[in-house]
């Protein structure tokens, strides 16, 4: 059963790093987005915080280039609307002095604009600030209700909601210690961690070819599945960033959060209904069934790299900001096996690289051989090598669409095979715009839809599945790894030995 959306309850939106990137780049051209096409409740109000002193004027005057620059379509007449809405505080959120006129500033927003009393708070902050605001937030007295607003009646209690931007914690126990800080001051129900690289289209669009259709669960088994892989290729390098993705790489930057995410979703057995709680149980489950990695055989479950230089960027050890023996990598495949009866021997392979030969993210089923080649037994001297077995591809990006790959017979006398397809593209289908992300997953946080935002469960449990790749004894898969892949490649040649250990090769296009 697909869960009608309710509508967002009006709130104030707290912005905690209201100076920054983030919020100029992404989150208020998606407010002033969900504004414009009325999802907004009108009554919402946004207040940011952060230490620049400004004035609610100086606030909006800097984010307006920045929303024109952003939005999908800007009007000036929406934004002096829309700007009416925008506050702003100066101070530390880290400091338990501005938490006294803060509270007023709510009061005051709230009670003028008749929002209820709900306040959605938005950490978006360096990950070190984390802790120590989420504290301060519990002591100010701000998170009354909140707490247990999902077991009585919403209509009439304010709530009180945290959402908080990514990385999540850098390893399973920072990650932990972050989850039992929130769990101090929210409920799990009150905690949504933000992955907006999963947009809502994605996720629903997978959960409907899934769910919706018959002829594809019966064979999404081990039975019938050779192996799957998901992939996400950058083309761009780490450009100015090299200092900041040193102390991260690919790992924890794409897959812990992203791809694990997609694997689950792939993965997962059907849900009671498309609620929240349901889509997010199998998730947990799912990933709860990945099977540890062994320590001594890494080599047999990852590949990692670091990009080659070529004339438009140095090879990544050299990047300025990045000390040269780094062996933080750039690229990483990765095997996954689940100890499971829907996936029991059917491995899952994770890549994702910078410099990559396209930018392109997708995922691939790739089915069995037939138990018996009989037209190659019939046909021996006029078939080639063995074809490979069918696939389906789904397309993430930069189109969103999915391919079914199969065996044709080439017209003529003899039978020769081909592989042909029968493709679908979203774009062309239903001449639908992407959509930025941020915006429908705030409006979600206002309905008290958890769907898209994993479970505290769901990111430790991702961390512990990468951990062995992250650890000291990942130093042997780490050694000779500087400049390993050439730029515009699709990874080192220790990815491609990664499949055809087992007689599997990468599907790149
Ligand atoms: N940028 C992105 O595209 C992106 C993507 C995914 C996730 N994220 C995550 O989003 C968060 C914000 O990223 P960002 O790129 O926007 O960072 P940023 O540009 O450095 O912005 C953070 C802001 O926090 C403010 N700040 C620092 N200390 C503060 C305090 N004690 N109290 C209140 N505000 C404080 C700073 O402004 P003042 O100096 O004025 O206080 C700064 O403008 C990070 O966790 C990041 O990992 C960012």
């Amino acid at each position: 059963m697909l869960t009608m959306p309710g509508s967002p309850d009006p709130c104030v939106i707290v912005i905690f790093g209201a100076s920054g990137d983030l919020v100029a780049r992404k989150l208020i051209p998606a407010l002033y987005e969900m504004a414009a096409c009325n999802a907004l409740p009108e009554q919402t109000r946004v207040l940011g915080v952060s230490r620049t002193e400004m004035t609610d004027e100086a606030w909006r005057e800097r984010l307006q280039p920045w929303v024109k620059e952003h939005a999908a379509r800007f009007d000036e007449s929406t934004w002096a609307r829309f700007a009416t809405r925008l506050h702003y505080l100066s101070g530390s959120a880290a400091d338990a002095d501005i938490y006294p006129g803060l509270t007023e500033r709510i009061t005051s927003l709230s009670n003028g604009a008749k929002s209820g009393g709900n306040i959605l708070f938005y950490l978006s902050v360096a990950p070190s600030l984390y802790e120590a605001i989420v504290e301060r937030i519990g002591e100010s007295g701000l998170v009354t209700e909140g707490r247990k607003w999902c077991s009585i009646d919403r209509d009439n209690v304010p709530w009180q909601r945290i959402v908080i931007e990514k990385p999540f914690g850098h390893d399973v126990e920072s990650a932990s210690r972050l989850n039992l800080a929130l769990g101090r001051v929210f409920e799990e129900d009150a905690i949504y961690r933000i992955d907006h690289y999963l947009g809502k289209e994605i996720v629903q669009s997978l959960l409907v070819f899934r769910f919706a259709n018959t002829i594809f669960e019966p064979l999404w088994n081990h039975r019938y599945i050779d192996h799957v892989q998901i992939t996400a290729a950058e083309t761009l390098g780490v450009g100015h960033r090299a200092a900041y993705y040193d102390g991260v790489g690919a790992i924890r930057d794409m897959i812990q959060s992203h791809l694990l995410q997609v694997l689950a979703l792939v993965a997962m057995e059907p849900p009671t209904t498309f609620a929240a709680h349901h889509i997010r149980q199998e998730k947990i489950k799912v990933i709860d069934a990945i099977e540890p990695t062994p320590i001594d055989r890494l080599h047999e479950f990852a590949a990692l790299g670091q990009y080659a230089p070529d004339e438009h960027e140095p090879a990544y050890h050299l990047s300025d900001g990045v000390p040269h023996d780094t062996t933080t990598e750039t690229f990483a495949a990765l095997a996954f096996r689940f100890d499971n009866w829907r996936w029991a021997d059917t491995p899952f392979y994770l890549r994702t690289g910078k410099r990559m030969a396209s930018k392109r993210t997708q995922i691939v089923i790739q089915f069995k051989q037939p138990p018996v080649q009989l037209i190659r037994h019939l046909h021996q001297l006029e078939v080639g090598p063995t074809p490979p077995g069918n696939q389906i591809v789904i397309e993430i990006a930069p189109r969103g669409g999915v391919s079914l790959r199969f065996q044709g017979k080439v017209p003529g006398s003899g039978v020769r095979l081909d592989t042909v397809a029968m493709d679908f593209d979203y774009a062309d289908r239903f001449q639908a715009e992407p959509i930025e992300s941020y915006g429908p997953l705030l409006i979600d946080a206002m309905r008290g839809d958890q769907t898209l935002f994993p479970h505290r469960y769901e990111v430790e449990g991702t961390w512990r599945a990468v951990a062995p790749f992250l650890g000291e004894e990942s130093a042997t898969i780490r050694r000779a790894i500087h400049a390993n892949y050439e730029p515009a490649s699709w990874g080192p040649a220790a990815a491609d030995v990664l499949l055809q250990r087992n007689g599997r090769t990468w599907v790149n296009g």
